[in-house]
């Protein structure tokens, strides 16, 4: 397991700076956590006072409330110091059951690995939080991490094929009304290759561009060879894999909460993982 912490000088890397990575297998069909980034450090000199926490609490149970509509809501609660930005996205291919369940966890993940926290960072397979006293929307450089199995190399010609698939792949994603786009490659006798990608949608199109092709600069290299790999970040995240891990449904939203997953379920792709936060200036 490979971890390597790129400082930058960005503030966001000042706030979100304690990184929890999870080596856990990483299933098709399940909801895991590859990690998340609270503030413990970053605030220990400033107590957190209770109307903060009040806040947050209003806070987490607003964006609970409400992702459902959509699969992504933002909001700000309190004043001045003790105001709260917060948001929550689920991705673009989990049913609202799915992401009204990952919300929860996301919520669980908040009250109980970053409680003395002012910002925090929370990644799930199916959902994004992220909150912060700092107003962050619209903004995306900060932190992604990479989970991939760095010995998990493909056959040549998926190799040759497959960053310019997900270039290309990135290059689409922000016209697309959710900024999230899935795209298949097929590279013959290796089979297919299955991309996803999605930003979150208090980006600008332009800035989801930006953000997409960021991680594959940061991670491109460590990635090209291997047969699967996820980034995820704090305005967007890609995966990439030799099977369909996403669901069919294209507008989960008015599927009524059907739960049509496909992929090969339960082979896993166990995780070596690589964190980079890096600032983008
Ligand atoms: C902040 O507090 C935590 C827990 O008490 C401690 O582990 C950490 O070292 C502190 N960080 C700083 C920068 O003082
Ligand atoms: C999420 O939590 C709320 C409140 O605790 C609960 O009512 C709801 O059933 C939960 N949803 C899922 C899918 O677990
Ligand atoms: C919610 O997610 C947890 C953890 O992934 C899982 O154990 C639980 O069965 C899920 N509940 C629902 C209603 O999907
Ligand atoms: C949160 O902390 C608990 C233990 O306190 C740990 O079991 C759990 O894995 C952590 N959550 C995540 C998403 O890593
Ligand atoms: C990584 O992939 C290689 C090649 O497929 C495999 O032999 C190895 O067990 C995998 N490592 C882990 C940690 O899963
Ligand atoms: C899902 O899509 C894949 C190709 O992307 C296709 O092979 C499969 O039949 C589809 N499944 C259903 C249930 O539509």
């Amino acid at each position: 397991m490979k971890n390597t912490f790129h400082k930058g000088t960005n503030f966001l890397i000042l706030a979100l700076s304690t990184l929890v990575l999870s080596f856990i297998p990483c299933y098709a069909d399940t909801n895991v956590s590859p990690g998340y980034m609270c503030s413990p450090e970053a605030d220990n000199s400033t107590t957190i006072s209770e109307s903060f926490k009040t806040n947050l609490n209003n806070l987490l149970d607003s964006l609970a409330a409400n992702v459902l509509q959509s699969g992504f809501y933002k909001a700000a609660v309190g004043k001045n110091s003790n105001k709260i930005y917060g948001l929550i996205q689920c991705r673009g291919d989990v049913s609202p059951t799915n992401c009204a369940n990952c919300t929860n966890e996301s919520i669980k993940v908040a009250l109980h690995n970053c409680t003395n926290s002012k910002s925090a960072a929370i990644w799930f397979s199916w959902c994004f939080m992220r909150y912060s006293s700092e107003k962050f929307f619209g903004t995306w450089e900060g932190g992604s991490v990479g989970i991939y199995n760095q010995t998990d190399f493909d056959d040549s010609t998926a190799v040759l094929k497959g960053i310019g698939f997900m270039t290309t792949l990135a290059s689409v994603t922000p016209n697309q009304l959710l900024m999230f786009q899935t795209s298949v490659l097929d590279v013959g006798q290796s089979g297919q290759r299955f991309g996803m990608a999605q930003c979150g949608r208090d980006l600008r199109r332009s800035d989801c561009g930006k953000c997409l092709d960021g991680q594959l600069v940061s991670f491109g290299t460590s990635v090209e060879k291997l047969r699967g790999w996820e980034i995820y970040g704090l305005g967007c995240s890609m995966w990439y894999h030799d099977f369909q891990f996403y669901s069919n449904i294209s507008t989960p939203y008015s599927a009524g909460g059907r739960r049509l997953w496909h992929g090969v379920v339960g082979v896993s792709m166990t995780v070596l993982s690589t964190l980079t936060v890096q600032a983008v200036l």
